[in-house]
């Protein structure tokens, strides 16, 4: 298959009257169908179950974005059946026809980009921006990852050997559990679901119980393209009842997840028990949190940088795992630099995502009371700036927060609140503020303004995070263009969007002919 080089989606320009007009209609369009129930799908057939959970939209606490079957753990022994059976035949399936899925899933994906845009307003409280960067995510990640399983299919060079043909191929794992999470509910849920399938794996797909409706929209779309039956298995369920069951299940061959830092941990030491009958080493890939910061030295251009302190904070209300939660910056400007972060957030409208307000409610009830807590610690730990108080009661909206003069090794500059929150200190020198930059337990994303080529080589070596950013924010990486992973307790140091991601679904084997 020959295929154009892989470029980036661009981003939607809502500025521009029809687009506005197209989002507002997909909206009232989405509006119309929320309500309805959401089979699990099992080898490609509909299982509506007793057990049902609804899915709330978190600006309007009432409304029900959809109802979901709710899987028992008979029902996953069926779908790890179905996902086992269908691996004999996919396994083999060529990488051209595997990639030409993911394909075809973009291209549909990107025709219906305003209404896949509109279910994320409802389910996940996202602005109009935010959801398209958010589809655009999703499309980049399938075009890539079908892009580089082309590349992966054409064996690796070896050193030649006289008398010997010798070739390295990748095969897929088997059978794996994709528990993605509920803050990029398109983008990373289709992102681990299709790299997995890709590389030659069936999965089981257990969708957030916070955004199960976006990924039932995906699953069925991958249904309508005729993806073969027991490949994509839709799985939802309370993790009470079938998590640990499917990551411990004796079938499972991987694991992929990205969530928070403890169900992550948990996943890991469960699924590293071998049970009876278990054949393998179980994989785990585990995207987890981050205690994100910028640094600002002496010499940024000042403007620039609170620009992206705010954006890489608040924006989708500072839930994202490379949001920014520190904000670090050189004595000689902090003053300036507060003040200036502190004026901009103020000017952030807080409103329903339906009306695209650039700040609205976080996820559920516990993260709401999550945030608040944090609130509270931050009061005895560090001054408030502004924010602090609740918006209309409707929905779950926490308005942009902001303490100054925080301490390193404070709770608040430590620990992930996952929301509006953000700490900013001072640091007596460019290094001392690296060096407390590191002193967190993660290693997930990292901004510095600076001007001094020798401060950004410093910092090029010396800040612990896998991503890191020079003059710009820390959130928004583009697929293929900025891989996206972290060290230490933010994950298992893997890159989505990047050229080593599939390896992770495969192993390698080496086949050795003599002549
Ligand atoms: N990839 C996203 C970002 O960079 C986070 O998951 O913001």
């Amino acid at each position: 298959m020959t295929t154009t080089p892989f470029k980036n989606e661009p981003f939607v320009d809502f500025s521009l009257p029809q687009n506005d007009k197209a989002m507002r209609d997909a909206l009232a369009k989405v509006k119309n169908e929320l309500g309805k129930s959401y089979p699990l799908i099992i080898n490609g057939e509909a299982v509506f179950t007793n057990e049902t959970e609804p899915s709330y939209n978190p600006a309007n606490k009432e409304q029900i974005i959809g109802t979901v079957s709710q899987a028992d753990q008979k029902l996953v022994d069926q779908a790890m059946e179905a996902a086992t059976q269908a691996f004999k035949t996919w396994r083999y399936t060529s990488a051209e026809v595997r990639s030409s899925y993911l394909l075809k899933a973009s291209a549909a994906v990107r025709r219906r980009k305003f209404e896949f845009s509109a279910w994320m307003v409802y389910e996940t409280g996202k602005s109009f921006a935010e959801a398209d960067a958010d589809v655009a995510e999703a499309i980049d990640f399938m075009e890539y990852y079908a892009r580089e399983m082309l590349r992966i299919d054409i064996p690796v060079p070896l050193v030649p050997y006289e008398g010997e043909l010798n070739r390295q191929i990748y095969i897929p794992l088997g059978v794996g559990i994709v528990i993605p999470p509920w803050n990029f509910p398109l983008a990373i849920m289709a992102g681990m679901a299709t790299s997995a399938i890709v590389a030659g794996n069936t999965i089981l797909l257990k969708p957030s119980p916070n955004a199960p409706i976006i990924a039932a929209k995906f699953v069925e779309l991958m249904q309508e393209l005729g993806l073969p039956k027991g490949v994509l298995n839709y799985v939802p369920g309370r993790p009470e009842t079938i998590g640990d069951y499917m990551t411990g299940h004796v079938d499972t061959r991987f694991i992929s997840f990205t969530g928070s830092r403890d169900v992550g941990l948990h996943i890991v030491e469960h699924a590293n028990k071998r049970i009876p009958g278990q054949k393998w080493i179980k994989r785990v890939i585990a995207e987890m949190g981050g205690k994100d910061g910028i640094v600002v030295d002496s010499d940024a251009d000042l403007d620039a940088a609170a620009t992206a302190i705010v954006q890489s904070s608040f924006g989708f209300q500072g839930q994202k795992c490379s949001a920014a939660s520190r904000a670090i910056i050189h004595k000689d400007v902090y003053d300036t630099v507060v003040e200036k972060v502190v004026q901009l957030t103020k000017a952030l409208k807080m409103g329903n995502p339906e009306d695209n307000a650039y700040v609205g409610p976080v996820i559920d009830d516990k993260s709401f009371a999550k945030v608040q807590r944090y609130i509270e610690i931050g009061k005895t730990e560090a001054k408030l700036a502004t924010g602090g108080e609740l918006g209309p009661d409707y929905g779950y909206f926490i308005q942009p927060t902001i303490f100054i003069d925080a301490k390193a090794d404070s709770r608040l500059m430590q620990e992930e609140i996952f929301g509006p929150v953000l700490g900013m200190m001072k640091a007596d020198s460019f290094e001392e503020a690296i060096d407390i930059f590191n002193s967190t337990d993660y290693g997930l994303t990292g901004s510095v303004f600076s001007q001094n080529e020798e401060h950004l080589a410093y910092a090029s070596e010396r800040m612990f995070c896998g991503n890191l950013y020079f003059n710009r924010k820390c959130t928004g990486a583009l697929v293929g263009v900025h891989p996206f992973g972290g060290f230490s307790m933010s994950g298992t140091d893997s890159k989505t969007g990047g050229p080593d991601y599939l390896q992770l679904f495969m192993q390698a084997k080496l086949v050795s002919e003599k002549f």
